[in-house]
């Protein structure tokens, strides 16, 4: 069995609050190589993709339970060619539906079939401002084609997210980012720091910026908001190994957010997997309201009792929920300790100096780009 749950004994309902989100992570196929990918860096080993109807299966039930949002990642989710009719179905249940995508794959044809099913929301990833940069980054040629894709998605009247990673790479190139953004007609432009999970993790001290490029990319962000107003919307997604205390995870763990990956394994975070001894539970074996609810992988790191010292007394428990659980066991090994960009955590200084060292210990080790997946496929998944 790959996950277990349990039964609270008592009889009554648990007091659990309803997931908001689900997250469809619909393969970890990509066309494109990037070196801050958050897929793990062992996707290869995950099992075959859920088939159509068991992805209806999860939405119906997730529905259900109260989750409104929902959104299709990867991986590349327009790699599934069952797409539409997930979205079909999506709209059917009464979600309000984002797609996640590179844009590779996104063509006319196929956004007018998305358009059609009722795809509310497009959220289109780039690289960089500059081709150079995009495409080494991605190891991909795909610069002109995001470009093109960004067309069609207005074409289409979907509210277009621009997302693009920052790091030491593009820092510097925000400003051009953003009038890309602008010319491209985006709505929002999501600038996202880079958070060190997966690969980012692997690459880490490639991409960690220096405090400088962050202060003046902040500045920059800052003067086009004066200018811009609300043609279109700049959320700059703080870089927290520079901070002293740490993001509110998932807005605490098991509280709203509800990942599946594409083997069926139900996740608290899109990260969760790696974490030890949590005993994901699948969504082939167990319903939706039972892991939700009663999993061990979903109740290990909710509410506050698991908390350690520093956390467990601290009045800003309830802000940032003790940070991040794959945080803490990536940098201390133990993923019921206090994130370690908090300043009040013991393992702090770990933080510091990563940020620190990763000049010096770039120049020791390659890049690594995320090589192609080869996922097994199960009998009746429509892949192509
Ligand atoms: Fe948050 Fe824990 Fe730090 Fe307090 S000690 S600020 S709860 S991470
Ligand atoms: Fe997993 Fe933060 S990414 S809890």
């Amino acid at each position: 069995m790959a996950g277990s749950t349990d039964p609270a004994g008592s009889g009554a309902p648990p007091a659990v609050s309803p997931p908001l989100w689900l997250l469809a992570e619909l393969t970890y196929r990509c066309p494109l190589h990037c070196v801050f990918c958050y897929n793990p860096t062992n996707y290869e080993s995950a099992g075959g993709e859920l088939t159509t109807a068991q992805w209806v299966d999860v939405m119906r039930q997730a529905r259900a339970l109260g989750a409104a949002q929902m959104g299709f990642s990867g991986g590349e989710p327009l790699l599934r060619d069952d797409l539409e009719e997930l979205v079909q179905e999506a709209r059917r249940l009464g979600y309000y539906t984002n797609l996640l995508t590179s844009g590779v794959g996104l063509t006319a044809e196929r956004a007018r079939r998305l358009k059609d099913a009722g795809l509310d929301h497009v959220q289109l990833s780039f690289q960089d401002s500059t081709r150079e940069m995009n495409d080494f980054l991605s190891h991909t040629r795909t610069f002109e084609l995001k470009k093109k894709v960004a067309r069609i998605i207005k074409d289409n009247d979907w509210p277009m997210v621009m997302n693009c990673v920052l790091h030491r790479h593009n820092l510097p190139h925000v400003g051009a980012i953003i009038d890309m953004a602008l010319e491209l007609g985006a709505e929002y432009l999501e600038l996202a720091n880079t958070q060190y999970y997966g690969w980012a993790w692997r690459n880490r001290d490639h991409l960690m910026p220096t405090r400088e490029q962050l202060r003046e990319a902040e500045a920059v962000v800052q003067r086009y908001r004066e200018q811009i107003g609300n043609r279109c919307r700049l959320l700059f997604v703080v870089p927290d190994y520079f901070e002293e205390r740490p993001k509110a995870c998932m807005n605490g763990w098991g509280s709203v957010f509800l990942s599946i990956a594409p083997d069926g394994l139900a996740m608290p975070c899109h990260n969760a997997r790696n974490l030890p001894g949590l005993q994901l539970p699948d969504v082939r074996e167990h319903s939706i309201a039972d892991i939700w609810q009663r999993s061990n992988a979903f109740n290990a790191y909710r509410g506050e009792d698991w908390m350690q010292e520093p956390c467990r007394s601290c009045d800003e428990r309830h802000k940032d929920f003790g940070g991040c659980r794959c945080q803490a066991f990536m940098v201390t090994g133990d993923a019921a300790a206090t994130d370690p960009v908090c300043s009040k955590s013991p393992m702090h200084e770990r933080i510091v100096q990563m940020t620190r060292d990763a000049a010096t210990k770039r120049r020791q080790i390659n890049i690594a780009f995320r090589s192609d997946p080869v996922a097994p496929l199960q009998d009746g998944a429509r892949v192509p």
